[in-house]
Order: C-alpha cells, then structure tokens, then sequence
C-alpha cells in the first residue's frame, strides 16, 4: 500500500483524481485519525500535505516506522486514542479517516474531536462502509444481495469488536451537531473492468459493481 501511485480511496482503489473528496492539500496539516500503517497519510505527504499520524496501536505505528524508513519519507506517527486528541484546538486544514476512527470509534466522541482539531473552515473527510452494504453482510462473510439485518441493528454493532456504523441520518445530525455542513457524500463502487479485491471482506466485486460498498463523507467546519 505504501508503494501505491497516488492518492486512492477503499477497496478498488479509485483514484483521488476521479472522485475529487480532497480540498487542496498543499502544505495542509492532515490529522489522519486511526491511521493503522499511515499508507494514507505516506499518499497525502506525497501530494505535498504534513500529515500527522494518529493510531491507538503500537505495532500499527512501527509497521508505519519501518515503512517510513524504506520509502523515505517522515511525518510524525503519534501512538493516541482518537477519542481524545492529543493535538491543539485548530491546528489542522483537513481531519481523515481511511476506515480507522470513522468505523472504530464512537462518532459522537471522534467527530467532535475532529471539530476541536479543526480550523475554522476546514475540512472532515472520512471513508467508511457503505449503509446498504452494513445491512447487507451476514455475521459472518461478504455483503449478499439481500438484506440480512434490519435498519434498528445499525449504530453500534458488534462483529469480531465493536464498530460503529450509523445510518446516513445519523451521521448527519452527528456532523451538524458539530458545526460541520456536509458537501458531499460519494458512494463507492466497483469500476468497470474490476477482477477482485482483497483488501477487507465487505463485498465481492459482482455486489459492489451493483451497489455502493463504501461511503465517502466530505464535511466542512463552519466558522
Ligand atoms: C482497519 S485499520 C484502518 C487504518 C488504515 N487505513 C490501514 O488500512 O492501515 C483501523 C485502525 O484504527 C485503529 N484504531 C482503532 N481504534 C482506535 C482508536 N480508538 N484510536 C485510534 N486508532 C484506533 C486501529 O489500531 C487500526 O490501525
């Protein structure tokens, strides 16, 4: 992942080119918030942004470390809890989550902390797993092309650990309650031509060239 040309979002690996979810990243502070091997963040460097690492795992952060090493490439790694930041109020342009916080931490914590961190006016960008695929994946296995669980299960819902995966309303209010105004939300497919991905097990491509399997927020901070 971190030898990947370009920025590219979820599990085919659309290019940031196409989707456009990105504000400007020149010489932008970039909070990525569970992070895991910072191949995000390594993207967003390479686009010329000081992004800032944040991953509540130790061995995450030293796959990141041993990366950094490789490719050349430096930018803090910072071993925290996305619940609680410990960055300054407004120090950042832009606040990702490449399925890190935005799936593993309560957004009613994290999004607020994501506002905190904020300059007025900046941007949340967060990559999380579409609604209807959420409703569509039994306990065990990939989305299937029915639904396996109804809307009253979304929320906090525990699998292997506890994730949280609010319906689009929910996630609305939360980012409102916040101040942020939503600018867009791209669904995410499989492009045409996709053979297979194995990236994480939400879909296969047949579902996923059918309907959306991701969710890509973009939100602005008001002020
Ligand atoms: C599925 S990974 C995604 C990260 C990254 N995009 C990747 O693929 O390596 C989820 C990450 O969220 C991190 N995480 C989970 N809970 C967290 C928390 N409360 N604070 C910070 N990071 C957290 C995990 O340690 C893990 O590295």
């Amino acid at each position: 992942m971190w030898s990947r040309d370009g920025i590219r979002w979820g599990l085919f690996s659309l290019p940031e080119a196409d989707v456009r979810a990105l504000p400007p990243l020149e010489s932008a502070t970039v909070v990525e918030l569970g992070a895991g091997s910072a191949f995000f963040a390594a993207a967003l460097a390479r686009a010329g942004a000081r992004p800032i690492a944040i991953d509540l795992s130790e061995d995450q952060l030293a796959t990141a470390a041993r990366c950094q090493a490789v490719h050349g490439l430096r930018f803090p790694l910072i071993q925290a809890d996305a619940h609680a930041v410990p960055l300054r109020d407004g120090c950042a342009d832009l606040v990702v989550s490449e399925h890190g916080a935005s799936v593993w931490c309560d957004p009613q914590v994290w999004v607020a902390e994501a506002a905190r961190i904020l300059k007025p006016g900046g941007w949340l960008v967060f990559l999380v797993n579409s609604v209807l695929s959420t409703l569509c994946v039994p306990d065990e296995g990939p989305a299937l092309p029915a639904l396996q669980r109804s809307s009253d299960q979304l929320g906090r819902m525990v699998f292997d650990g506890v994730e949280y995966h609010p319906s689009h309303s929910e996630w609305i209010a939360v980012l409102r309650d916040n101040s942020f105004a939503v600018e867009a939300l791209h669904e995410l497919r499989a492009p045409a031509g996709a053979s297979t991905q194995d990236f994480y097990e939400i879909a296969e491509v047949e579902w996923a060239s059918r309907w959306p399997v991701e969710d890509l927020w973009v939100a602005r901070l008001g002020g």
